[in-house]
């Protein structure tokens, strides 16, 4: 290329970025996915490197973000906000680990803090004399906005430290985030409420710190965690001669000593830092994390490799942007954009009829994605999307691929929805209040038998994992069909499905095996498998410990079932519902006679060890699942419960542990380990 060609590229970067940012950091309102942003903040930075002549002194390679937006006061940094360089696979990170030694002059290679990299807001707090003075945001990385008054509404910020001796000024700095459950319950109510919901937790993060009314920011339950210190100046001597922050006495000169000392000023540290040495290390905690991620209650977008030395990382210093003692390893992009190719319409187990997008394949989150859900029609409404749009694609975790947003309309047809059923062709109808249409052909049609079977031998509900979708599609859509409702499984023809095409002998014979197997089971599982709308295994748990059996929870009345915990009127109104449907009674008495069975559950009594007790179990637990681990406490009396409150009795905490146990740290509530658990179990399971 030649370099008038490069001039121009650069230029069209260069203004690219600076509308990027605008969106990003003004608007709350991106167009293209960080990863995207990333490849053309790349490129130009190459273009500058290989070509220092035509660097300009507005280049967004110089800057960290966009200028602020105008409607808060403006607070200059004491320090720059600086940003991280990127790292994009494991060869990145050794290629840094290489680049500390050569500039170390050094081959032992330098202690490593890792830390999660959060996915939210960065945030400058002031203390003087240790009370909160102001909050700020990183703004351009110069000057920021003053978000003082949202600030103090977050309850993980120390308005006043904990300990008496700190200096004069002291900044910390750290990332502010939406915790997922917080996140997700917002959406679930904006989608029966109609109104707008959030887009992602960071955006939704961004936009709560920039409301104008401060109560607002308050009811969106946000968090910090702490991640460095920024500006110091002693005063009254808390701080060693070369600077470091005392910590009880001695100085923190390395950056684990001061996030510890942040943890006891009263700040929330992420508990999942760990020193690590060498590429192999770092790789590993890399692994390890990302098999967590999906669990953690927060985004995380990737690690943060951070020198541990500070004065290695003073020998380090700085290039324009960014610190050289650190570096960002990214995961793979969650959200990316692709093509809208079309619409159709998917029949679920309640006869919901749901758009499902199909897309041009992508490779998103780990997987390749063709279809995402497009929920309903208010959501295709404020989405505004038509068939050939350019859509962001969003796929995280275990969730199912969502379209967040449009970032090129292309001018498409506008999505029709069915005036019947696309499956059985039954009328459909639209429940007052309700977003959703519906076929109103219940068992008679295919899909929702079919879906009301999958959920039925499903893992948690009675586990015939023999009995998988495709085998379950081709009995009930076999003329005539072997399966119409769950109760047929328990006498299904082994000649019949020995006859089914792919279905050998041996698996006829594994199959009923199966299903016998199946027979045994507990009640909170027969009562999830039944399939009553919104019943879901936390429910019929509750369900199942609140009545002790089948018979007094079917005869139950509105105003007993809302007893329960966790059934509200909707809930206690489905389950009247299915209750007093003839053919569900049917089927239950048919599922019973096959010698369906379960061990009789010993209500809670006083006379039981844990009685009067509440546990909360977060994280992941190696010797069983935390269904299980529930199922036990519960068998000793105790209840346990999804959120941490005053009244939880203790949490159970295993890697992975995430904002349940910041807020049992808080409230002082104790956390047992996963040993502490099994020791505690051991000690009163006779
Ligand atoms: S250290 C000079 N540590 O990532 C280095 N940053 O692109 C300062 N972030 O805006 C950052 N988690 O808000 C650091 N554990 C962590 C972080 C973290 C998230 C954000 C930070 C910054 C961005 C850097």
């Amino acid at each position: 290329m030649s370099s008038a060609d490069l001039e121009k590229e650069a230029d069209q970067l260069r203004t690219k970025i600076q509308s990027h940012n605008q969106r990003y950091y003004q608007q709350d309102a991106p167009s293209i996915t960080d990863a995207e942003y990333d490849l053309i903040m790349r490129r130009l930075q190459e273009i500058e490197a290989q070509n220092p002549s035509l660097v300009t002194s507005d280049s967004p390679t110089r800057r960290v973000g966009a200028s602020p937006a105008g409607e808060f006061k403006q607070i200059d940094h004491r320090m720059p906000m600086l940003s991280l360089d990127n790292a994009f696979d494991d060869n990145e990170v050794s290629a840094f680990i290489d680049r500390l030694c050569s500039r170390l002059k050094t081959e032992e290679k330098p202690e490593l803090v890792a830390e999660p990299k959060l996915d939210g807001i960065a945030v400058s707090l002031m203390y003087r004399k240790g009370v909160l003075e102001y909050a700020v945001t990183r703004g351009d990385g110069r000057s920021g906005e003053d978000i003082t008054a949202n600030v103090r509404t977050i309850s993980s910020i120390p308005l006043k430290l904990k300990v008496a001796n700190v200096p004069e000024l002291l900044e910390v700095r750290g990332e502010i985030f939406m915790p997922l459950l917080v996140f997700e319950a917002y959406n679930k109510k904006a989608l029966k409420d109609g109104t707008n919901p959030l887009v992602n937790p960071r955006n939704a993060a961004a936009g709560s710190l920039r409301q104008l009314d401060s109560t607002v920011t308050a009811e969106r339950s946000l968090m910090m965690m702490a991640y460095s210190l920024g500006f110091v100046e002693s005063g009254s001597g808390f701080l060693s001669a070369d600077g470091f922050l005392l910590a009880e006495g001695s100085p923190a000169d390395t950056h684990w000593k001061v996030l510890q000392r942040l943890g006891e000023l009263g700040f929330v540290i992420n508990p999942l830092m760990q020193c690590v040495t060498g590429p192999d290390e770092c790789k590993s905690y890399y692994q390890d994390i990302a098999t967590k991620r999906e669990f953690l209650e927060y985004d995380i977008d990737g690690i943060v490799y951070k020198v541990n030395s500070l004065e290695l990382q003073e020998k380090l210093g700085f290039v324009s942007r960014a610190p050289r003692w650190a570096i960002a390893r990214k995961f793979p992009a969650q959200e990316k954009s692709t093509k809208l190719l079309n619409v159709d319409f998917q029949v679920g187990r309640t006869g919901a009829i749901t758009p499902v997008a199909r897309l041009e394949s992508i490779f998103v989150g780990g997987v390749t994605v063709s279809n995402a859900t497009l929920h309903n029609r208010d959501e295709i409404d404020r989405l505004g999307v038509k068939i050939g749009d350019e859509v962001i694609v969003r796929r995280a975790g275990d969730v199912i691929p969502k379209i967040v947003s449009v970032s090129k309309p292309g001018g498409g047809a506008e999505i029709e929805f069915p005036a019947r059923c696309p499956v059985c062709d039954s009328e459909v109808e639209q429940i007052e209040g309700e977003v959703v249409i519906r076929c109103t052909g219940g068992l008679v049609c295919s899909a929702q038998r079919i879906e009301a079977l999958r959920h039925f031998v499903s893992r948690k509900a009675m586990d015939i994992d023999r009995l998988g979708n495709k085998l379950i599609e081709q009995m009930v859509l076999e003329d005539p069909p072997i399966l119409h409702s769950p109760a047929d499984i328990y006498h299904l023809d082994i000649s019949a499905v020995a006859n089914l095409e792919r279905m050998a002998d041996k698996s006829a014979s594994n199959l009923v095996r199966a299903i016998e197997a199946s027979k045994e089971t507990i009640l909170p599982r027969f009562i999830y498998a039944l399939g009553i709308r919104e019943v879901g295994e936390v429910t019929a748990l509750a369900l199942a410990n609140h009545f002790g059996n089948l018979q007094d929870c079917q005869k139950a009345s509105l105003d007993e079932l809302v007893q329960v915990p966790d059934v509200g009127p909707i809930v206690a109104g489905h389950l009247r519902g299915f209750f007093d449907n003839e053919d569900n009674l049917a089927v239950i008495d048919e599922l019973l006679a096959s010698g369906i069975n379960w061990p009789s559950i010993e209500k809670p009594s006083t006379n039981m060890p844990l009685f009067g007790n509440t546990y909360v179990l977060t994280g992941s637990l190696e010797s069983f699942t935390r269904d299980e681990a529930g199922r036990q406490i519960q068998a000793l009396g105790a209840k346990v419960s999804g959120s941490v409150s005053a009244k939880t009795s203790a949490l159970v905490a295993g890697p992975g542990a995430g904002s349940k146990l910041t807020k049992a740290e808080k409230l002082g509530i104790p956390v047992l380990s996963e040993q502490d658990l099994l020791n505690l179990l051991e000690t009163y399971s006779a």
